[in-house]
């Protein structure tokens, strides 16, 4: 197993390989650098199978999507994920083969809610999860410190001794640490109890990342961020969540909501299916498009996409054009079908 950091800097991407087979993933790779992992893969005489992001970045843009494009390499992330652009969802324990290798997949809520770890041969990607001697910040974007804990106590710190780790982020120089390590010694964690984590982690008060605005919904939405006038942070935070049942009920009892559907459409028609009687409108084409909700103006809408993300974004754009009840479905289509509420497919 070949593994190699590429970046040379505080934000990490690694190229992992089956040297037998010549097939390669990119973990985490920056949108920047896209002629360097070409022009390496070309190099080593690697195909590269898999392009996988072990999180929604806020930090950079993210290479997956346009990886996915070049090369066709499937674009791999967690189940959460929200962006439109992902060939292959993994849920906890799901395996993923790059010529004999076994990726195993462990789901690592916190840092954000579609935060993911990769474990290979003795190794595991651990992306903001866990860094050397610290832990990804886990307070926007849907983070949850409390989550993070249990999944670094419950999943990372459960793997065997002499696994090493390999974060995403380094600020320190560090490049490398092992699961017994930062066990005992992660300042962080080492006899943290999960209230004592939890408070640490609201005391930060860290700066939020240069450029957010620039990454973060892009990389959400797979949409370059000058297709789209993106809203801003306090816009987002003021759209109206409503949980699945909520809608469920308001749809039962006239006036019922206008449902606006703002995924990609092959995502409309695809597995999850969408809320009966919505309507399909992209993100892409939200702004664009919204004179033909004319009528509706003043008329209760919910927006929904696959994980909620999208959505609020969408709801936050119809807001700002005028419309005066807008609500995003808190959860999107997962949360929908987890709580087992009808679907439409067609
Ligand atoms: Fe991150």
């Amino acid at each position: 197993m070949l593994v190699r950091e590429l970046n040379r800097g505080k934000c990490k991407t690694y190229l992992l390989a089956c040297e037998r087979d010549r097939a390669a993933a990119l973990i985490d790779p920056v949108r920047d650098h896209i002629a360097r992992y070409l022009a390496m893969l070309s190099y080593l005489q690697l195909k590269l199978e898999a392009v996988i992001d072990t999180h929604t970045h806020a930090d950079h843009r993210t290479a997956c999507f346009e990886l996915g494009d070049l090369t066709g390499a499937t674009v791999v992330m967690d189940r959460n994920a929200p962006a439109p652009r992902v060939d292959l969802h993994v849920s906890d324990g799901d395996t993923l083969a790059v010529g004999s290798l076994t990726l195993r997949f462990l789901s690592t809520p916190g840092h954000t809610p579609d935060s993911m770890c990769i474990l290979a041969g003795n190794s595991v990607f651990t992306g903001d999860t866990l860094l050397i001697r610290g832990t990804g910040r886990a307070d926007f974007a849907g983070g949850d410190p409390a989550s993070q804990y249990d999944s670094i106590i419950g999943k990372l710190f459960a793997l065997p001794e002499d696994t090493v780790v390999l974060p995403s982020h380094d600020y320190r120089g560090n490049s490398a640490s092992t699961i017994g390590e930062e066990r005992r010694m992660n300042p962080r964690l080492a006899g943290q109890t999960r209230e004592g984590y939890v408070a640490l982690m609201q005391s930060l008060q860290l700066p939020l990342p240069d450029r957010i605005q620039e990454v973060l919904q892009p990389n959400q939405s797979a949409l370059d961020d000058d297709a789209l006038n993106f809203p801003s942070l306090a816009q987002l935070n003021e759209v109206r969540q409503i949980p699945p049942l909520e809608l469920h009920r308001m749809l039962a009892h006239p006036p019922v909501p206008l449902v606006i559907d703002v995924r990609e459409e092959s995502e409309f028609r695809g597995n999850l299916g969408h809320v009966p009687g919505s309507r399909l409108i992209p993100l892409r084409t939200l702004a664009g498009r919204s004179v033909e909700l004319g009528p509706d103006r003043e008329s209760r809408i919910v927006v929904v996409c696959r994980s909620g993300v999208r959505s609020s974004t969408g709801a936050a754009i119809l807001t700002s054009l005028g419309f005066e009840d807008v609500s995003n479905l808190k959860g999107g289509m997962l949360a929908w079908h987890d709580a087992q509420l009808p679907v439409q497919h067609s």
